[in-house]
């Protein structure tokens, strides 16, 4: 389906997944990038230190988030896997890309928005706490793109506009110099993956704390699960599936016959939330059972994990470098 293109994403090492990225953002992201003649997928290390500066927690960060992708499918010999801090190129091109970059794009970046709207609101400084990393990723996330040549970048919605500013600015460059120093990106958003709801029937989030962690102890999977919350109506009155926060999370990870089976039993009075909830454990563990062994495998094997990540930036490199070198030549001569 992408033939001969290069579909390129960054992760942020920011915390441990749950279910609704796995499903809606990870697994999807690694099956796109598998259609492509190249898929890179780096974990974005200069960006996590905008906001994290301890490097035990960054490195451990770094390491799930890294076993994550590998459980997820990604394959670590023919996907360019790697640390974005390994390819110091990138940082590079970022310099002379801020050459070419407006001020006016970085003002209306949403990620800087977004803090200086919340400061206004909590009635701080506009720029309480923005500094000059966050201030200008949208410029580092250009060269993150460009640097590897990339036809396409999967995307949330979040993210347009960050590709859209790394088009933008490729685009000046090629129009100062009157030449295709830098291919111009496009975005695809995966818009037949569905949102899932979380324990209280809104999405999925780390910040509304109603996660179903991904990869943990049956134990603690089971305890999250069971916290979906349910109102008190009795096994044998009829409910209305739709109404019913398990089954909305039971429908997004189930086969369509699992999910009839379930929808049929609410509406008959035949299965109680006690069923429900064993029903939903099962399919997310069944679900995740072969993933997990995988994760567990490199988590108490990370040297694997590390070489993986050093050969991929030895593989990866090659591109950033030509690029820079390209643009070093036209800007300097
Ligand atoms: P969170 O809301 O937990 O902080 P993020 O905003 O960090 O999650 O999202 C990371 C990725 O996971 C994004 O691509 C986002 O679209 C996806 N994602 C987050 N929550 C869900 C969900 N409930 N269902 C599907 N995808 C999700
Ligand atoms: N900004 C992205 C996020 O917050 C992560 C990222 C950094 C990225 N560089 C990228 C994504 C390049 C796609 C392409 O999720």
């Amino acid at each position: 389906m992408f033939e001969n293109k290069c579909i390129l994403t960054g992760v942020k090492p920011t915390g441990k997944p749950h279910i609704g990225n796995y499903f809606g953002a990870i697994k999807p992201a690694v099956e796109l990038g598998h259609q492509a003649s190249r898929f890179n997928l780096f974990i974005a290390d200069y960006h996590a230190i905008n906001f994290m500066k301890d490097a035990e927690i960054l490195q451990r960060e770094i390491k799930e988030i890294a076993c994550i992708y590998l459980a997820a499918g990604l394959n670590p010999k023919t996907d360019y896997f790697y640390r974005q801090s390994d390819i110091p190129e990138i940082n590079e091109i970022t310099t002379i890309l801020y050459a070419f970059t407006p001020k006016g794009f970085m003002n209306k970046s949403h990620a800087y928005k977004a803090c200086v709207e919340k400061n206004l609101a909590d009635n701080k400084p506009a720029d309480d706490g923005v500094n000059m990393g966050l201030y200008t990723y949208p410029t580092l996330m250009a060269a993150d793109i460009l640097a590897m040549d990339t036809d396409i970048v999967p995307v949330g919605k979040d993210q347009i506009q960050h590709v859209e500013i790394a088009r933008d600015i490729a685009g000046a460059v090629n129009a100062y110099y009157d030449r295709d120093l830098l291919k111009l990106p496009e975005y695809v958003t995966a818009n037949n993956v569905s949102v899932l709801p979380g324990t209280d029937g809104r999405k999925m989030s780390k910040s509304y704390n109603n996660v179903i962690p991904i990869f943990e102890d049956e134990k603690i999977v089971k305890k999250a699960v069971y916290a979906t919350i349910t109102d008190s109506k009795p096994i044998e009155e009829p409910k209305n599936p739709e109404d019913v926060f398990v089954y909305q999370i039971y429908k997004c990870l189930a086969t369509p016959e699992q999910t009839a089976e379930m929808a049929d039993g609410l509406k008959n009075g035949k299965l109680g939330y006690g069923h429900i909830k064993a029903m939903l454990l099962d399919v997310i563990l069944e679900q995740t059972r072969d993933a997990k062994a995988v994760y567990d495998y490199y988590m108490a094997h990370y040297d694997e994990v590390r070489g993986f990540l050093e050969d991929g930036a030895a593989r990866a490199r090659p591109y950033a470098q030509r690029t820079l070198q390209r643009l070093k030549e036209t800007l300097f001569g």
